[in-house]
């Protein structure tokens, strides 16, 4: 265990990979755990007071659709019940009056939506099913909660010309944060890249209108907009650095370091229901495979940027070069920047490209 290591701040709690949405951009593995091997409620029960004792203080109830477990109600007043902050990261579809004001009662400090674009036709259309319109009734019903909202949107080819529509919409519906999120390329997403790819020049017409929407709604709705980082010269920080602040257990129990990291071959991925949180946060080989900045080699190692960026993402690395502990190619500056370059040029800049391909969903 390094001596430095401090204790997580918040926790992903996926909660069951289920969801009635089939979003072409969904990050989750194109694995899905399936209900059978979902955690029972007393082992999430568990998790939460292990985590808890761990020092979290803010728990994030997502998936897939969290909504879809019967026990989530019980989960949120265990959550509450333990001091934490708790987060629903839902798309909304069965957030009814009566579901939300029982959650209110039982504890739920937050909500997270997602919505797929302002334009219905396309929204449904990226959503793969019938969603938007119920997906504004669930924004009504939380602002009559009195609970803070949060809109997120994921970005991308097919809805990023729409962003000044999309910012106004999040106004209307009473948001207090906006998060446009350019898309990341992980799991299912990954396979939908050339699709959803923006271009250049989308990108350069939606930033003055991200910046003057934050200015004008500076004191009413944060907006928060996370770059397209593939077209970027340096990589994001992800997750603040592996191990660092957050982590993330899965339906099935897995705890990860970051939602992706099943992706990364080899990675000696814990289990909650056999290890206890604290043990696999301080002293797993997982969570202290890229843990602060020994394990970076040149150019990261001596880059003045390592503690801002902490050499990206693992899980792009890996994807992308087949060595999880590579300088992240979005980095101008990675030896293995010519493959981000490439798949730019073969595809973001093309007229043609291949038609989304929806979620596959699990049962
Ligand atoms: Fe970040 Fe590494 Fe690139 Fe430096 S070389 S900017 S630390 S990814
Ligand atoms: Fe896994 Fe970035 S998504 S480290």
């Amino acid at each position: 265990m390094a001596e430095s290591t401090e204790p997580p701040f918040g926790l992903l709690a996926e909660l069951t990979h289920r969801c009635p949405l089939h979003c072409a951009y969904c990050s989750n593995p194109l694995e899905l755990v399936r209900r059978n091997e979902e955690l029972s409620t007393d082992t999430w029960r568990r998790v939460f007071d292990e985590a808890r004792e761990l020092g979290v203080l803010q728990v994030h109830l997502s998936g897939g659709e969290p909504l879809a477990r019967p026990d989530l109600p019980r989960l949120v007043e265990h959550a509450s019940g333990l001091g934490m902050y708790v987060n629903l990261v839902t798309s909304g579809l069965a957030l009814t009056e009566e579901v939300a004001t029982d959650l209110v009662a039982r504890g739920l400090d937050h909500v997270q939506l997602s919505v797929q674009d302002a334009d219905r036709a396309n929204a449904d259309l990226l959503a793969g099913t019938r969603a938007h319109d119920r997906k504004l009734v669930a924004a009504e019903v939380v602002r009559r909660s009195g609970l803070p909202l949060t809109v997120n949107v994921v970005l991308h080819k097919a809805n990023l010309d729409h962003v000044g529509g999309i910012i106004e919409l999040a106004e209307q519906l009473g948001a207090d944060r906006l998060e446009l999120a350019n898309t990341q390329y992980y799991g299912w997403a990954l396979r939908n890249r050339a699709a959803l790819l923006p271009t250049r020049a989308q990108l350069a017409s939606a930033a003055p209108i991200v910046r003057a929407a934050q200015q004008r709604l500076a004191d009413r709705m944060e907006i928060v907009y996370v770059v397209a980082d593939y077209h970027e010269a340096h990589p994001k920080p992800c997750m603040h650095g592996w191990g660092s602040r957050q982590l993330t257990v899965a339906p099935d129990g897995a705890v990860l370091p970051c939602p992706a990291a099943s992706v990364i071959d080899g990675l000696p991925i814990e289990n909650v229901q056999h290890r206890p949180l604290a043990e696999i946060w301080y002293d797993s080989a997982s969570f202290n495979a890229y843990r602060d900045t020994d394990w970076m080699r040149e150019p990261c190692r001596s880059c003045a940027r390592r503690e801002l960026d902490f050499g990206g993402c693992r899980c792009q690395a890996f994807q992308l070069t087949g060595d999880a502990a590579a300088t992240d190619p979005v980095c101008s500056l990675s030896p293995d920047h010519g493959l981000v370059r490439t798949i730019l040029a073969r595809d973001a800049d093309q007229p043609d490209r291949p038609a989304l391909v929806p979620r596959s969903v699990a049962r």
